[in-house]
C-alpha cells in the first residue's frame, strides 16, 4: 500500500525564493515545478534516445528480420512496420549484435551471399532458457542478418549503426578487419570489394564501436587490468578512414565503481593512451513477473530503476579523477525492467523469445524517468540504448509473424523525442513523497519522490516531461518558469486504467497518449498529472 506523506522539501522553499513569485489567485496546488531557463545543463545528445538489438531470442529473427520472401510486409527482409515506427520517434542510433552475443560473433559469418553463409550455434543456446528455443534461428543462427542487413536496417530507420565488437573470442586483427569492411574507401581493399559485391561500394562510415561487452562477465570474465590490456591491444592504431571513430569501452556492472577506477588508472594513469569516447554502463531491474504484481512490487521496481542516476553520478566522479578534461562520456547502452523469475510474461511472447515479456505502464514509468535522468545529466551521458528494441526485456515493440504492436515504452520515446538536441535546463520538482508501507502496516525505510522529470529548451519552445509514480493519486501542479513568460501550453499524457495496462496484438491502442488541457494563467502553467502517468508538456515562451 502506498501512503501519502507531504514533504515540503528544501528545494521547494529555496526555489520559491529564487523565483520570487507564487501563483496568487488559484487554489493551492499540491505540487510545484520550477524551471530555471538561465541555468543550462548541456545540449541533449539525440543519441541518448538510442536502441539495442541483440541476436537473442526473437529480437533479430522474427522481430527485425522476416526475410525478403516473407508474407510479412518488409523492405529487403526488414519488418516494414518497425522501421516506420522508428522513423516516427527519430531513432538516432541502434546497437548490434550484442550484448553477450557480441563476444561470440564472427562478423565474417554475416557477409557475402546469404545462401553461402554458415549456420552457427547462437551464444544463448547455453542459457537456462534454452529449452524454449527448439531448433529455430534463435538457437542455430542462419546468419541471414549480418553487417549489410544491419546497416540497411539502420538506414531505413534513419539511425546510425553502433557495432559491438568481439574482444573475448576473436583476435584484435578481426576488429581492424571489421572496421575496414565497413569504412575503407570504395575499391581500396579486398574488404571494400566484398562490401561492393553485396551492393555497397560506398563505405558505411560507421563511427560507433563498442570494444567488448560486459568484459567483467560474459565478455571474458576479465579483471579491470586484464581488460585494460586487451583494450590497449584492440584500439591502438585502428585505422580511422576519416570517419572519426567513437570507441566505447566496457564499463562496470551497475555501480561497480572499482571497475571504473582500475580501468582508467591503467589506461589514463602513468602510461596513458587515447581516451575512449564512451564508457558503457548497464543497469537492469530484476523482477519476478511482468504482468502479475502488486503496488509494493511496482514501487520496488521504481526504486531499483532509479539507481541509474546514482550510477551515472558515481561513475562520472570516478572518471573525473583520470579524465580531468572530461573527454570520456557515459554510454548507458543497456537498461530496463527485466522480469526473469516468473512465468507471467504475456501471451504476445512466443516461447522462442527468450527474455521476452509484456510491457505495462510500470515499465513505461521506469523508461520515462530513466530518459529524464539522462536529460538531467546531459553533460555526462552521450548515448543510451534501451534493452531491447523488440521482443526482449524492456521492448518498444512486440511482434510475431504478421502480428505487431507498439508497447507503452514506444509511446514514452515518442513523447520524449522533442528533447533531442534541445538545451537541458535545471528543473526542480516539489511534491508529496511516497512512502512504502509493508503488508503489516509498518512503514518500510524506503521512500520515493512524488514527481520528477526534465526540461529542455529549443528557441521559444520549452519541453517538460513529467512522471507521476503514485499509483492512485493525481498531482495538481503549478509550473513556474524563470527567464521567460509562458503564452500557451499543450499536454500529451500516457496513462492507463491501471498500472498493469498494456497493449496486445488484439488491442494495440489500449495504452496510447491522449491530449489534455494545460492552463496558462498569472505567468505560470497549471496542470494535473494523473496517477501513474507520463506527460509531455509543450510550452510556448
Ligand atoms: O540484454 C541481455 C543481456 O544482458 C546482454 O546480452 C548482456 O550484455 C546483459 O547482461
Amino acid at each position: 500500500m502506498l501512503r501519502r506523506d507531504f514533504a515540503k522539501t528544501a528545494v521547494m522553499a529555496g526555489g520559491a525564493l529564487v523565483l520570487g513569485r507564487r501563483l496568487g489567485s488559484q487554489s493551492a496546488a499540491d505540487s510545484r515545478i520550477e524551471i530555471a531557463l538561465d541555468e543550462p545543463i548541456a545540449t541533449i545528445a539525440p543519441e541518448i534516445y538510442g536502441h539495442f538489438t541483440e541476436n537473442l531470442g526473437g529480437v533479430i529473427y522474427d522481430g527485425v528480420w522476416v526475410g525478403e520472401n516473407s508474407p510479412v510486409p518488409n523492405v529487403g527482409g526488414i519488418r516494414r512496420a518497425l522501421v516506420e515506427k522508428l522513423r516516427a520517434i527519430h531513432a538516432p542510433v541502434i546497437r548490434w549484435p550484442g550484448g553477450c552475443f557480441a563476444d561470440s560473433y564472427d562478423w565474417r559469418d554475416g557477409v557475402g551471399p546469404r545462401d553461402k553463409r554458415p549456420r552457427r550455434t547462437n551464444f544463448w543456446v547455453g542459457s537456462a532458457e534454452q529449452h524454449h528455443l527448439g531448433n529455430g534461428p534463435q538457437a542455430f543462427d542462419p546468419n541471414q542478418f549480418g553487417t549489410d542487413e544491419f546497416v540497411h536496417f539502420c538506414r531505413l530507420a534513419g539511425a546510425e549503426p553502433y557495432f559491438a565488437a568481439n574482444l573475448r573470442s576473436l583476435p584484435a586483427l578481426q576488429f581492424d578487419r571489421w572496421v575496414e569492411y565497413c569504412n575503407s574507401p570504395a575499391g581500396s581493399t579486398a574488404a571494400a570489394d566484398l562490401r561492393a559485391a553485396s551492393g555497397s561500394p560506398q563505405p558505411y562510415d560507421v563511427r560507433y564501436w563498442g570494444v567488448g561487452n560486459e568484459s567483467w562477465g560474459c565478455g571474458g570474465n576479465f579483471t579491470p587490468e586484464e581488460y585494460a590490456a586487451e583494450y590497449r591491444r584492440f584500439t591502438s592504431w585502428v585505422p580511422d578512414y576519416g570517419v572519426g571513430l567513437k570507441l566505447i569501452a566496457s564499463g562496470p556492472s551497475s555501480d561497480d565503481v572499482d571497475w571504473t577506477t582500475r580501468f582508467f588508472d591503467n589506461i589514463l594513469g602513468s602510461r596513458p593512451i587515447t581516451a575512449p569516447f564512451g564508457w558503457s554502463v548497464h543497469n537492469y531491474t530484476f523482477g519476478k513477473d511482468a504482468l502479475k504484481f502488486d503496488a509494493n512490487e511496482a514501487y520496488a521496481t521504481f526504486k531499483k530503476a532509479f539507481s541509474t542516476e546514482k550510477i551515472i553520478v558515481d561513475n562520472w566522479a570516478a572518471l573525473g579523477v583520470y579524465d580531468t578534461k572530461r573527454r570520456v562520456k557515459l554510454v548507458v547502452d543497456e537498461y530496463g525492467d527485466w522480469y526473469n523469475g516468473g512465468n507471467n510474461l504475456g501471451s504476445e511472447v512466443s516461447p522462442a523469445d527468450i527474455f521476452g515479456q509484456q510491457i505495462t505502464m510500470r515499465d513505461a514509468i521506469v523508461t520515462a524517468f530513466t530518459l529524464d535522468i539522462f536529460n538531467r545529466h546531459a553533460d555526462k551521458v552521450a548515448l543510451g540504448a534501451c534493452a531491447q528494441l523488440i521482443n526482449c526485456i524492456n521492448a518498444l515493440f512486440l511482434a510475431h509473424g504478421d502480428q505487431f504492436t507498439v508497447t507503452p515504452n514506444y509511446h514514452v520515446f515518442d513523447l520524449y523525442a522533442a528533447h533531442q538536441g534541445g538545451q537541458a535546463v535545471r528543473a526542480e520538482f516539489s511534491a508529496p513523497t511516497l512512502n512504502l508501507m509493508d503488508t503489516g502496516g509498518k512503514p518500510a525505510p524506503a521512500s520515493f519522490w512524488g514527481l520528477n522529470g526534465s526540461a529542455s529548451r529549443r528557441g521559444a519552445t520549452l519541453t517538460l516531461t513529467v512522471v507521476n509514480p503514485h499509483l492512485t493519486e493525481a498531482r495538481d501542479t503549478e509550473v513556474a518558469i524563470r527567464g521567460a513568460r509562458p503564452t500557451a501550453a499543450t499536454a500529451r499524457v500516457l496513462t492507463g486504467p491501471d498500472i498493469h495496462a498494456h497493449n496486445t496484438f488484439a488491442a494495440p491502442d489500449a495504452v496510447t497518449p491522449r491530449a489534455a488541457t494545460a492552463v496558462v494563467s498569472s505567468g505560470a502553467v497549471r496542470f494535473t498529472f494523473p496517477a501513474a502517468s507520463v506527460t509531455q508538456l509543450t510550452v510556448a515562451l
